[in-house]
């Protein structure tokens, strides 16, 4: 069965709508979100057009800060003092990569806990280590609502993620452990990759490797989730897994696109209501 991101994005998206209308009424401004768009990268460039349109959609009020590649470290971090102050911004996000000659950390240690909707910094990080409420990264936790809307079960189950990267196969595997699944993380330095797959009820790849799951990895009846936004041999978008072999042995596939990516945009728009929402009842 193929898990429709796309589909299920757009039923959270509208799902949204309705809180937003209701913030409006409650306190008379829209909900906002900061986006920080440093340097050229297309795919950077891509993601952030996704995150605004995404934010129409949801009634949510976005602020694009574009700042040119020659930036200076000054620069972007007075720019995300001044968003942390701003009333009208409930949360900020700053798309990575920044061009190498930025310090990304220190530039993200500029947004407050309560306005990181990426579930980035070291407070969010904490809590999701500690099982305790905080604002948790965009793309590992729409991996957790696509399995929750499609009745998945996780307690018990094998899950190897591919990948230990902070945005995704960190997070991924916290969030799992949290659900009660069994988790092995696997990364470049891991022995006997296929055999640790072959292990996996759900294997997540985050690796960035187009293709680089092959059916051999995967396990009959396995549910495969592919975090990869890659470009194919002939530069079309494809996924980390190679889908056409690894979907007759899968239980449950996410496709690329339409799989996981819409989700880590639903999953912004709604780490951004729960922030206003949470920001003006304060
Ligand atoms: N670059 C790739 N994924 C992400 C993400 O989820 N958030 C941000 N800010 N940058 C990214």
């Amino acid at each position: 069965m193929i898990i429709d991101g796309k589909t299920t994005a757009a039923c959270i998206r509208s799902e949204l709508k309705l809180r937003t209308a209701e913030f409006e009424k409650a306190y008379g401004k829209k909900v906002g979100l900061a986006v920080v768009l440093i340097g050229n990268d297309p795919a950077s460039q891509t993601y952030v057009r996704n995150k605004i349109k995404g934010c129409e959609e949801a009634g949510i009020r976005s602020f694009a800060h574009y700042l040119p590649e020659t930036a200076t470290q000054e620069q972007a971090r007075s720019l995300v003092r001044a968003l942390a102050e701003d009333g009208a911004v409930h949360g900020i996000l700053v798309q990575l990569p920044l061009p190498a000659h930025l310090n990304a950390a220190e530039i993200l240690a500029e947004i407050p806990a309560e306005k990181d909707v990426d579930g980035f910094c070291a407070e969010n990080v904490g809590k999701l280590a500690l099982r305790e409420s905080g604002t948790i990264a965009c793309t590992p936790l729409g991996v957790m609502e696509l399995l929750r809307r499609y009745r998945i079960p996780v307690a018990g189950k094998r899950a190897v993620v591919v990948g230990r990267s902070n945005i995704v196969g960190k997070p991924m595997a916290m969030l799992l452990l949290n659900a009660d699944a069994t988790v092995t993380v696997c990364h470049s330095r891991t022995r006997d990759l296929k055999e640790e797959c072959l292990r996996a009820d759900i294997l997540v790849a985050a690796v960035g490797k187009a293709k680089f799951i092959t059916a051999d990895m995967v396990k009959e009846g396995a549910v495969v989730i592919d975090v990869g936004m890659d470009r194919d041999e002939n530069g079309k978008l494809c996924g980390d897994v190679d889908f056409c072999a690894v979907e007759k042995k899968a239980s449950y596939i996410t496709p690329v696109p339409g799989g996981v990516g819409p989700m880590t945009v639903a999953m912004l728009l709604s780490n951004t209501v729960a922030a206003a929402e949470r920001g003006e009842k304060a």
